[in-house]
């Protein structure tokens, strides 16, 4: 809008207007102006200008009438003046408002549309991940533990040495920690006791008959580290599940029944089983624990016609170490190796799982690869 078109931007006198009755077509005509502005006001910022040029404080076209038509005005004027702007001012801040909250509810609706979701549309498929084998290894062996009466606890993989050797009978320099005396931690000078990662879930035993009185039937499963150069079936770091059944009257009957009782639910009824004599400081007898092939039936020959490259033509292979708790463990728990006896295992989870799936390489549990992992959804 030019000055020269902005009446009020001029006195009455100027524009030649002396008599109340040329007032009225003067507002008709500034009202004209106000209604094609406020139809131009379509979005925030140009709503903003149109109040601004119409309400404005210092040069706003209602400020500039009181300044330039009102003020200055006769008395006669001022009435007429005065009735007509009072008139506009009202219509002004109304449709100002209005517009407002027109730009303002099209801005919502724009957004609503924008934001709009379309639930037509079919949704984004993800893939669900699986237990690894060993976990779902775990998982089988438990069941048929606690089928059969038996708990699940966990203990720490960093121990100290007490619980990891001389409370399971190895004293120090006894030649059984050769294979076991491996990863120590490097702790500050002057920690009380060393610390290393667990080399069996044995330690469980201690932790856990120092908690309870018999009846104890516990199977601890868990990650134990030994510093055994990676092959087929050696890796530095492998998963064990502990068995250990403490109680007042407990058989070898009962820990050779126990045994093939699990075996069996977990190979199948067609293996067969059989103990052969070993050596563990925690017990006595120890037994080592071994299954009929499941590659060749038992047979030691391979469906090729030769030797089974698994057994190596034995026709068994071993599972695990086991045996009757060694009287003297009881010492260190405080048990009376009188009244109680038990039984213990350690079975290594890595090769259960192997044998079972026909798995002919430990290092794959740990490398990761999906398409390995796919195999066992
Ligand atoms: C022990 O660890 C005894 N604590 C088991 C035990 C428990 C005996 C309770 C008596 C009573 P051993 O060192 O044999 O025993 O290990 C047990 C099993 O762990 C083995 O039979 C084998 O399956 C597995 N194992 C041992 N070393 C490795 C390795 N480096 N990688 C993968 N599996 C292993």
């Amino acid at each position: 809008m030019s000055s020269s078109e902005n009446k009020p931007a001029h006195k009455l006198a100027d524009l030649g207007v002396n008599e109340p009755a040329q007032i009225a077509p003067l507002f008709t005509e500034i009202r004209a102006r106000f209604e094609s502005a406020a139809i131009a006001a379509h979005d925030e910022s140009s709503w903003k200008q149109f109040r601004d040029t119409w309400l404005g404080r210092k040069s706003g076209v209602l400020t500039q009438i009181t300044d330039n038509w009102l003020k200055p005005s006769s008395p006669e004027l001022k009435r007429a003046v005065g009735a007509a702007l009072n008139e506009l001012r009202a219509h002004v801040e109304a449709q100002v408002e209005a517009r407002r909250a027109a730009i303002e509810a099209g801005a919502d609706e724009a957004a609503l549309a924008r934001e709009r979701v379309d639930l037509s549309l079919p949704g984004v498929v993800r893939t669900i991940g699986s237990h690894h084998l060993v976990r779902q290894v775990f998982q089988q062996i438990e069941d048929i533990f606690v089928s059969i009466g038996f708990s699940v606890v966990e203990g720490p993989e960093i121990e100290t040495p007490y619980y990891n050797f001389e409370a399971l009978n190895i004293p120090e320099f006894h030649p059984v920690r050769d294979d076991m005396d491996t990863f120590y931690l490097e702790l500050p000078k002057g920690a009380p006791t060393p610390l290393l990662l667990r080399t069996h879930t044995s330690p469980m035993q201690i932790r856990t008959m120092e908690k309870r009185q018999p009846p104890v039937r516990v199977i601890v499963p868990g990650k134990v580290y030994r510093r055994d150069n990676p092959d087929a079936t050696h890796s530095f770091i492998f998963h064990q599940v502990e068995g250990l059944a403490v109680d007042t009257d407990i058989t070898f009957c009962d820990f050779t029944g126990t045994i093939e009782y699990f075996v069996k639910q977990f190979f199948g009824s067609d293996v067969k089983t059989r103990f052969r004599p070993s050596y563990f400081p925690f017990t006595e007898p120890s037994v080592e624990f071994d299954v009929s092939c499941i590659f060749c039936g038992g047979s030691g020959t391979a469906a090729s016609g030769g030797t089974c490259s698994k057994c190596k033509g034995a026709g068994w292979i071993e599972l695990f170490g086991a045996g009757m708790v060694d009287p003297a463990v009881y010492g260190f728990v405080n048990y009376d190796p009188k009244k109680v006896s038990g039984f213990a295992f350690g079975m290594g989870i890595d090769r259960l799982a192997m044998l079972k799936y026909g798995i002919d390489d430990i290092q794959v549990f740990f490398q990761n690869d999906v398409r390995f992992l796919r195999q066992f959804p």
